[in-house]
């Protein structure tokens, strides 16, 4: 066994964006890059953890020593994460989840022109909420969420807490320099004891506290 904070600790991991059929050749998706969840997947593992990712379609490489397990849709999200939360310990959801997909994609390409009316209307119905159906049940497992936020971020991250039945959550900066793509980080840790920033720096240096925060929350 390795070392560290969260030795003998099965941790839950998910990253990067869902992707959301229209057709078999178009998507709705968004532009997290999963560079924060796989630095998340990265920390936990130097903790000393057993990490299973749950990855959208991201071009990164599986870091070492991580089970990843590849995923397309919010709904393929949910039910790879449903054996991983039941064993773990920890659960970080960094996952962009999209929120809306489409009600009917289609089995064939939709083609301009005579698909033109199914191609300018596009039902969207909604997704799981992955982070919210999970921790439904958590247990005595630590649940942390993450926000991205344009503005109001701490009070859009607190509500966010409280309706989805977190124990942390991870509010990032969107803006200059932060949050979707990017190699840095800006985040606020809230819970119920309190609000605290970390500083800002690279995501592995992020990961890293965040990774500390939610360890001290473990039994
Ligand atoms: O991937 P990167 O480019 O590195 O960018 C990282 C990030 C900005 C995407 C990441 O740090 C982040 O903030 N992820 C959450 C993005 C977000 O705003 O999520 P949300 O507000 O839609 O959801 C809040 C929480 O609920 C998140 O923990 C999310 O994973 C979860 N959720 C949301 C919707 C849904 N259907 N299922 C979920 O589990």
């Amino acid at each position: 066994p390795r070392a560290g904070v969260l030795a003998g600790r099965r941790v839950l991991i998910t990253a990067g964006p869902t992707a959301e059929p229209i057709d078999p050749v178009r998507y709705v998706t968004n532009r997290s890059s999963g560079k924060m969840g796989y630095a998340l997947a990265r920390a936990a593992w130097q903790a000393g953890a057993d990490v299973t990712l749950v990855s959208g379609p991201v071009a990164l490489d599986a870091p070492t020593g991580v089970r990843v397990v590849r995923v397309r849709t919010a709904e393929e999200m949910l039910q790879a994460c449903r054996q991983p939360f039941d064993e773990c310990d920890l659960a970080f959801f960094c996952a962009a989840v999209a929120d809306k997909r489409p009600a009917a994609p289609a089995g064939r390409k939709l083609k301009k022109g005579a698909d033109d009316a199914a191609l300018e209307r596009i039902e969207l119905v909604d997704n799981p909420d992955i982070l919210a159906t999970l921790a439904a049940g958590k247990g005595s497992r630590v649940v942390v969420g993450f926000a991205a936020e344009t503005d109001d971020v701490v009070d859009n991250a607190r509500a966010k807490l409280e309706r989805k039945g977190a124990d942390l959550i991870a509010a990032n900066y969107v803006g200059a320099g932060g949050a979707f793509g990017s190699d840095e980080n800006l985040v606020v840790l809230l819970s119920a004891q309190g609000t605290s920033e970390l500083p800002y720096g690279s995501k592995d240096d992020v990961a890293a506290a965040i990774v500390r925060a939610a360890a001290d929350m473990l039994g």
